[in-house]
């Protein structure tokens, strides 16, 4: 049977919990540390390729909007797809977010792995999981994570490259995450950028990468045992860690705002009182909220009440990337 040529797949955003930040291999967009997520059902890229025979070149919507600068990391992903199906066409690629993109809620990661989900299935490849996880790397760095459902374990395999593991199903441990947008704005300074700054600039990034792989261990013991202290305890230490990193980077790395602040707070204050909760935050002002299902209107109560949140995003865990109809 020959290729569609044409396929759209859906894939949601994912939140770490034990934070990557760092390269170890920029030309290859090799993480410089392995990572821990949760991958959400409440949000999601949506991404339809058209590959077409004796098309030069491709053109990228996002959003609606031509993006020259997504369009040259589309096609760097895309051209290691045409070259396993050995095809040149060019491609339209037409994506969407149903959420604010480029503010730290992890739209490149999304939107990779339904890319190359969508791309795969249009030239009718059949990729062993690890090859897709490559091609999803080289647009962003987490979005191998975004290509699995549930708990996803991103590590550094012995070869060099990096292995992704889902460890539990979005069922088996089904919390609850809240997301706090404090600011819709695109962020100041790209992951990209913002890495390869705090590798030549903090004093705190050689501890970072001394430091991770045991917390990596750590915080896969905590999902495994679904030990909810735990692993509040550790990927709040997680996030403070990497954001030290950012903060002591020169020019610092500052993506807070001060509702950032107040929503973690908040947080702490909730988790002070017996509510199974803990905070997250990326490269960007927003708040990710984990809790307990018990404690998901509560959470969502405190958060709502912070002067300068200007929306709630209450998610489950969903699944991994896949392909819906035309
Ligand atoms: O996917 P990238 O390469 O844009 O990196 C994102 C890194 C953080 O979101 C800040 C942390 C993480 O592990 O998701």
């Amino acid at each position: 049977m020959s290729a569609p040529l044409t396929a759209t797949a859906i894939a949601h955003p994912n939140i770490a919990l034990v934070k990557y930040w760092g390269k170890r291999d920029v030309a290859e967009n090799l993480p410089a540390v392995g990572s821990l997520s949760l991958t959400l059902d409440a949000i999601r890229s949506r991404t339809r390729v058209r590959f077409e025979p004796g098309r030069k070149g491709d053109h990228v919507l996002l959003d609606g909007r031509e993006d020259q600068a997504a369009a040259l990391r589309v096609s760097a992903c895309l051209d290691l797809l045409r070259e396993a199906a050995g095809v040149t066409h060019g491609a339209l690629v037409d994506t969407d977010n149903d959420f604010p993109t480029a503010a730290g809620l992890a739209s490149s990661a999304s939107g990779f792995a339904a890319l190359v989900t969508a791309a795969a299935a249009a030239l009718g490849l059949r990729l062993p999981l690890h090859e897709l996880c490559r091609m999803a790397r080289i647009g962003s760095g987490s979005a191998p994570r975004s290509l699995f459902g549930g708990f996803v374990l991103l590590q550094p395999s012995p070869d060099g490259d990096v292995g992704v593991e889902p460890l539990l199903a979005p069922d088996s441990w089904p919390l609850r995450v809240i997301i706090a947008i404090t600011a819709a704005g695109p962020k100041a300074m790209g992951s990209r950028a913002g890495m390869a700054a705090s590798r030549d600039t903090s004093p705190f990034y050689s501890e970072w990468l001394r430091s991770h792989p045991a917390d990596l261990r750590a915080g896969r013991r905590c999902v495994e045992a679904r030990d909810f202290p735990a692993l509040a305890e550790l990927a709040e230490a997680s996030c403070l860690k990497m954001h030290a990193v950012m903060l002591a980077t020169r020019p610092p790395l500052i993506y807070w705002s001060p509702a950032t602040l107040a929503c973690l707070q908040v947080v702490q204050a909730l988790r002070r009182d017996g509510v199974p909760v803990f905070f997250t935050i990326d490269a960007g002002p927003q708040l990710k909220a984990v809790c307990e299902p018990a404690a998901a209107a509560t959470v969502h109560e405190a958060l709502a009440a912070v002067p300068g949140v200007v929306r709630l995003i209450d998610s489950g865990l969903g699944p991994g990337a896949h392909c819906i109809d035309d």
